[in-house]
This record gives C-alpha cells, sequence and structure tokens, in this order.
C-alpha cells in the first residue's frame, strides 16, 4: 500500500461550501474531499454518495453534472440539503438583524420543546426555555425553503452547542456537575454566531455548484435490490465517492444518540416534523443494525481476528453482510467505465482491527472490479485519544498488559474500477 503524507497538501486552507456548519462523526476532511475530486471526478461527471453524512464529498464535486447522497440519518439529510441550499444572503442578514429584538420581545413559550423521553438532563431549565423561544420565533418567520434548511441546520448545531454534551469528541458525555452547574451558555447568542459564519459564506463562495444536486434520506441497502433502489432513475453513475461508517453505530461510532438530541429541538420547527428520530432507530438503521437476510460469502477471519466465539463476532459479521449489500447494489448502479473510490479506516472492534480496506477490494474484485490503487494517509485532524482502554471501565481486567490499544491513526484510500466494459456488460445482461 502507497503511504502519503497528504494527498492534498496544496488544497490545506481551502474548504468546501459550508463545511463547518456542523460537527458531525468522521467527516471527510476538506483538503482530502477536493484532492479526491480533483483526480477522480472529470468535469459534468455524475457522483453517488451512498453515505453522504454531512455532505463533504458532494459540495467538493462543484462541477459535477448530478450529485446524488443518500443517508440514513435525518441530520446527515438536513446538513447535506442545507450545504446546497440557495438561501440568499440578504434573507439571512435580515434574519440576524430580527434577532436581537425578538429575544427581548418574543413571548414565554407555553410548552417547552426538547427530548422529553430521555433518561438524563442535556439542557438546564433556562436553556430549554430559550430554545423553545427560539422554535416560537423562527416559526412566526416567512423563511424560504432555502432559508428554512440553513436556520434549521445552524440551529441544530446551536442544540448541541448549549447542551451538557462535551465538546470534544461525538459521543454523547454528560459534563460533570459541577461543569454543568457553571455552564450558562445564552441559545440566541450561539445562533447569531452560527447564522453569521453562515453568512459569511454564503456571501465569500455564492452558489458556485454547477448541475444538480439529490439528497435521499434512506437506507443504501435498498441498492441492492435494484426495483426498489432510491436512486436508481439518476443512475448509471460515473463515479462513486463515499466514506462508509468504519463499524456499526452501536458499538463504534454512534451517530443516533448525538443526532437525535439535536433533532428532538430542531423538528419542533415548521416544515421539520418528519426528522424527529430516536437514537435507537438512527442506529438500527446503520449497518449493521438490522441485517437483511444474505449469506457470508467471506471468512470473518480473514478481516477480523477476533474469536468466533466473541460477542462482538456476531455484530462485526452483521456489519460486514450489510456493507456487502451496498457495495452489490452500487456495482449495478456504475456505468461500465465506473470508478469507485471509498475512504475507510480500520476501526477497532473488541480489540481487534477490522481490515474494512481489504473487505472493500474484495467485494468490488468479486464483481468485476479491479484494484486501481490502495493509499493511506495521516489522520492529522484527529482530536480523540491515541491510546484507549479496551477493557473500559472493567476494572478487573483494565490494568492487564494488552489493555491498552492503539485508536485509528491513519484513514484509507481505496480506488476501483471495472475490469473490462466486457464484464460489465455480461452482468447488466
Ligand atoms: C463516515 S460517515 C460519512 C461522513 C461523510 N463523508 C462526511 O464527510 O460528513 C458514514 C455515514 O453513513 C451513514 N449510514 C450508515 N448506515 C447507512 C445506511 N444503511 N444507509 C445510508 N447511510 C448509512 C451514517 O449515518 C453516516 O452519516
Amino acid at each position: 500500500m502507497r503511504r502519503s503524507s497528504d494527498p492534498g497538501d496544496s488544497l490545506v486552507g481551502l474548504g468546501t461550501r459550508l463545511s463547518r456548519i456542523h460537527p458531525y462523526p468522521a467527516m471527510v476532511p476538506d483538503e482530502l474531499a477536493m484532492s479526491l475530486v480533483n483526480k477522480f471526478v472529470p468535469p459534468d461527471a455524475s457522483v453517488l454518495d451512498p453515505f453522504c453524512g454531512s455532505g463533504r464529498l458532494l459540495a467538493a464535486a462543484t462541477e459535477a453534472s448530478l450529485r446524488v447522497g443518500i443517508d440514513t440519518n435525518p441530520l446527515a439529510w438536513l446538513l447535506t440539503q442545507a450545504k446546497f441550499a440557495k438561501a440568499d444572503p440578504q434573507g439571512v442578514r435580515a434574519i440576524i438583524a430580527e434577532m436581537a429584538p425578538a429575544k427581548l420581545r418574543s413571548p414565554k413559550p407555553g410548552s417547552l420543546v426538547g427530548p422529553t423521553e430521555r433518561k438524563v438532563q442535556w439542557f438546564s431549565k433556562p436553556v430549554i426555555e430559550e430554545l423553545s423561544r427560539i422554535v416560537l420565533w423562527l416559526n412566526s418567520l416567512d423563511l424560504s425553503k432555502n432559508e428554512s434548511l440553513l436556520v434549521a441546520a445552524a440551529l441544530s448545531a446551536t442544540v448541541r452547542d448549549v447542551s451538557f454534551a462535551r465538546e470534544q469528541g461525538w459521543k454523547l458525555h454528560r459534563l460533570d456537575a459541577a461543569s454543568r452547574r457553571k455552564f450558562r451558555p445564552c441559545p440566541w447568542d450561539r445562533l447569531e454566531k452560527r447564522l453569521t459564519y453562515c453568512l459569511n459564506e454564503l456571501s465569500k463562495q455564492g452558489s458556485r455548484f454547477g448541475g444538480r444536486t439529490v439528497v435521499k434520506l434512506g437506507d443504501s441497502r435498498g441498492l441492492a435490490r435494484c426495483e426498489k433502489s432510491p436512486v436508481a432513475k439518476y443512475g448509471p453513475f460515473d463515479v462513486v465517492l463515499t466514506s462508509p461508517p468504519y463499524g456499526d453505530s452501536r458499538s463504534t461510532v454512534q451517530y443516533g444518540a448525538a443526532s437525535s438530541l439535536c433533532l428532538s429541538i430542531v423538528s419542533h420547527l415548521k416544515g421539520f416534523d418528519h426528522l424527529r428520530s430516536t437514537g435507537g432507530s438512527i442506529d438500527s438503521s446503520c449497518l449493521g443494525g438490522t441485517t437483511i437476510d444474505r449469506e457470508p460469502w467471506f471468512s470473518l477471519k480473514s478481516y477480523w481476528s477476533g474469536s468466533d466465539h466473541s460477542p462482538h463476532a456476531a455484530s462485526v459479521s452483521k456489519f460486514l453482510c450489510d456493507y456487502d449489500a451496498v457495495c452489490d447494489g452500487l456495482v449495478d448502479h456504475l456505468s461500465p467505465t465506473g470508478k469507485a473510490i471509498f475512504v475507510v479506516a480500520r476501526r477497532s472492534t473488541g480489540g481487534y482491527r477490522l481490515k474494512l480496506d481489504e473487505f472493500t477490494a474484495d467485494c468490488f474484485s468479486r464483481r468485476g472490479f479491479t484494484l486501481l490503487s490502495k493509499e493511506e494517509r495521516p489522520l492529522s485532524h484527529k482530536r480523540t485519544p491515541r491510546l484507549i482502554n479496551r477493557f473500559g471501565r472493567d476494572a478487573t481486567r483494565q490494568n492487564s498488559a494488552s489493555a491498552l490499544v492503539p485508536t485509528m491513526n491513519s484513514e484509507i484510500v481505496v480506488v476501483m474500477a471495472r475490469t473490462s466494459v466486457r464484464g460489465a456488460k455480461r452482468r447488466s445482461a
């Protein structure tokens, strides 16, 4: 495998549109997104990202003729839509200008918005009252669809900012009691800051996208059932450019908990009630959550060295079966000269690395594709610890010699292309 210091060195400092509108787990760094587009997405190509997350890879493909994103997490749908919304900077400026008087005058809400079903408190009482007033005020404005998307994404980021969730990392950990008592954020000020960021970005970058963008809230496992594919009518695609989850969402990334916290407030905005979801429902709709019925063609041992009897074996296998189903569907959505570019990493599950790069290459190879290149790059933007204790809080084992394991420190770009046009025709015949 080739090692690269940083394939996008010359792009450092440049950003994709509205890149920092909202934190999101495992975002592809801007410079990597832009360098992959420079290399693999010709102008006027059609691009599919079946795990679009915050939409960075699609946002980097500014000159594509068609960008299609799919994600099962409603928060990802919202963020990607917001990035492509053609909001008028004047309209956003007017919303910001109305905030100060609204903060003074807006009435006390009759009822509070927020996560009633949660056992622990994620907001102080004054914060939830102010968030409720903000929602009431925003719902009284006559916003265009594009403005609403931008405002909803900015509000979602604000919700996270003013919650008791610790700032570092994406997993939902609460501030300790002493920090909670001292934490007195002003939701209005935070929202103003978030909207001002959006305004500056819009004024600087304008709407610089060519072509069309479609974002689907859905499950990419559906790609494997062609007649039910949510995006078949937009294909075949020239390029699949994506960064899949590196493990299932319950035991590794946990997209659900933090996303549903933000959505519990945002879904009270007019027109966004369909985004209301529990953390559990988001996690189980992610790969490995609930499996469609497929016999694995692979031996788990080739990609993960844990024991077959380990409690993790079944979940790793489920995750890979789901992942394989998506790859199967992607092959049918790619044009005969199409390429698939995957940004993956070797996340540790149960103390053992899952070789997702090798699994990805094998999934495509057995379906008529060739590995064009595989390149590893350091994860320079990582904010999480370099070492973790794989026995967590298990006091009997956490001091053992094998307890400390390094976390992911690199990501791998896997590029696959069809072996031959003939092979593609045979498959689609
Ligand atoms: C690594 S993240 C993508 C990050 C994205 N490239 C970015 O830069 O923000 C993986 C995404 O896959 C989504 N996902 C997981 N399972 C899915 C499924 N079955 N169908 C569609 N999306 C799924 C998750 O919700 C998550 O947003």
